[in-house]
């Protein structure tokens, strides 16, 4: 059997969900989702990030706590991402039991490995990153990434000798070409592990005099543990680290998704501190780029974040979700505008694959009365349909295992117009006029519903919500079993004919315009 276990970075509750957020989770869902079609024994982890400074500031500029500011916010994260349907099987948060205990299970045993001591430190701190600045994070002074100046500090911390492992991780990354991926992460990373890189081990505890909201070290009580090495670990305790029966099997299928801002913390720390413990690598580091709003950075004081719910209000879950995975090519920034969109989602969803829909159940009803027709006069242009077909479904399998999930949406698009081309060039209105014409209608009509059900099962992953009302409309159950996902030798013909066909509202609408936001 087949496993995959894929995660999600696990968000800061410090933030509201935002497209960002959304994106990497709605890449998650998808490949969770192609991989339990697939029949593959699949785990799928999102969660939140609740400790460290950042929380316990913004609990302080409200007058509360930290618990209650991470419970406020970790239930927004969950009650958005399953307002949205995503498909996680756990919802981690840091502050769970468990992975309190794992966090000082781990800390006991890298310590005893020899790879945490104590050292007086003094430098330049951001809040906002969570960890001392060099001289390269710093622009005018102040934090590149956050525009706030840092504060100098000057403490005892305890460190995780990372730099141990510099050569071992240079020549596992080298070794396995597509441990990071794509290639441009890879090199980054190979280019922060060169020997002039300045690679420094790294703080893991903060003195319990300045923070208290963390998990205390199991081997001196009075620090906690930096929220980096707590939620890392995340991971493990996810799926029963350390002894839940199918632990091991599970995180040899891991697949991490992340943005490029977290690329040094999962691209060097994680291996590091997984190799001290005794435990393998991950399978794969995925990184994907940034999403701007309007041409611009994604910022509180913009306020241009774009909130996920009210896209759907707007335009419908699944043509947001349509448009987001259609547009970045993964590991590549990319921009978001609702116009963008708006003329994204007529272009594919509403003129080609719901038109497609429409018309088809459209003759049916009027050709073969309302029930799926049999097809009895196959020739040479139904055969290439069905190639056509086997075609999308190999082009959609090699790009989702390469997380190209643009170039899977296109093939299914692209069979979408060429079935609709199909359809004009038979022109069953005109069939039905010849003598004899019924036949050849019915093979028409049978040929196009059946390409549509093929590609409704190969777009389930991507659109979990109108995949199966496809399947309703043309008269099929609507649930997407396990193993239902169509590869390329599946077989042609499975829509059976004679159901009566369901006709609804139209699938994807004409969106008239963007609204103004
Ligand atoms: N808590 C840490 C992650 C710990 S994982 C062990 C954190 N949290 S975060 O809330 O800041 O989330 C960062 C992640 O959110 C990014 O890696 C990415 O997945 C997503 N994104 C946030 N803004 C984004 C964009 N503008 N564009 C694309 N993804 C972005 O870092």
């Amino acid at each position: 059997m087949n496993r995959f276990y894929v995660t999600t970075p696990i968000y800061y509750v410090n933030d509201v969900p935002h497209i960002g957020h959304c994106f990497t989770t709605i890449v998650a869902d998808t490949l969770a989702r192609y991989h339990r079609l697939a029949g593959d024994e699949t785990f799928f982890l999102t969660g939140t990030d609740e400790h460290g400074e950042k929380i316990a500031e913004a609990a302080a500029l409200r007058d509360t706590t930290p618990q209650a500011v991470a419970d406020e916010y970790s239930q927004r994260f969950r009650a958005t991402w399953e307002a949205l349907g995503f498909s996680f099987d756990r919802f981690i948060r840091t502050t769970d039991p468990d992975h309190v205990r794992n966090v000082q299970a781990v800390l006991t045993r890298v310590h005893e490995a020899g790879d945490i001591d104590f050292r007086e430190y003094e430098g330049l701190y951001c809040v906002g990153c969570e960890r001392f600045l060099t001289d390269r994070d710093l622009v005018d002074g102040r934090c590149a990434d956050h525009e706030r100046a840092p504060e100098p500090r000057r403490e005892g911390n305890y460190f995780f000798r990372l730099t141990r492992y510099r050569e071992w991780l240079a020549e596992y990354i080298r070794a396995h070409p597509d441990f990071i991926r794509p290639e441009r992460y890879r090199n980054e990373a190979l280019a922060m592990l060169r020997e002039d890189s300045g690679l420094e081990d790294f703080s893991i505890s903060r003195p319990k005099s300045r923070v208290t909201w963390g998990i205390e070290l199991p081997f001196d009580p009075d620090h906690v543990c930096y929220v980096w090495f707590d939620a890392l670990i995340n991971y493990l305790t996810g799926i029963g680290y350390p002894d839940a029966p199918d632990f091991d099997a599970l995180w040899g299928a891991t697949q991490h998704v992340i943005a490029k801002d977290i690329l040094k913390q999962h691209a060097l720390f994680w291996p590091a501190m997984l190799r001290s413990m005794g435990l393998p690598p991950f399978r794969h580091l995925n990184v994907h780029g940034y999403w701007s709003v309007d041409g611009r950075k994604i910022s509180k004081s913009l306020g241009n974040a774009v909130d996920p719910l009210l896209m759907r209000e707007r335009y419908g879950f699944d043509a947001f979700r349509y448009f987001l995975l259609r547009e970045m090519v993964f590991g590549v920034d990319a921009n978001f505008t609702e116009e963008a969109l708006v003329t994204r989602a007529n272009a594919d969803l509403a003129n080609n694959l719901g038109n497609l829909l429409n018309r088809t159940l459209n003759m049916t009803e009027r050709f073969a009365g309302g029930a799926v027709p049999s097809a009895v006069a196959v020739g040479a242009p139904e055969a290439e349909v069905e190639a056509g077909a086997r075609r999308a479904a190999t082009a959609v399998h090699g790009a989702v295992a390469e997380f190209k999930f643009h170039d899977a949406l296109a093939a299914i698009v692209a069979f979408a117009s060429d079935v609709n081309r199909y359809l004009d060039a038979r022109a069953p209105w005109k069939q039905a006029k010849r003598e004899g014409g019924t036949a050849a209608v019915h093979t028409t009509l049978y040929t196009a519903a059946e390409s549509l059900r093929w590609i409704a099962l190969l777009l389930a992953p991507f659109l979990p919500e109108a995949a199966p009302r496809i399947l309703a409309q043309l008269g099929l159950a609507a649930s997407v079993a396990p193993g239902s996902l169509p590869r390329e030798d599946a077989r042609w013909g499975a829509l059976a004919a004679g159901a009566p066909i369901a006709r609804g509202a139209p699938l994807f609408p004409r969106i008239e315009r963007a609204d103004p936001r």
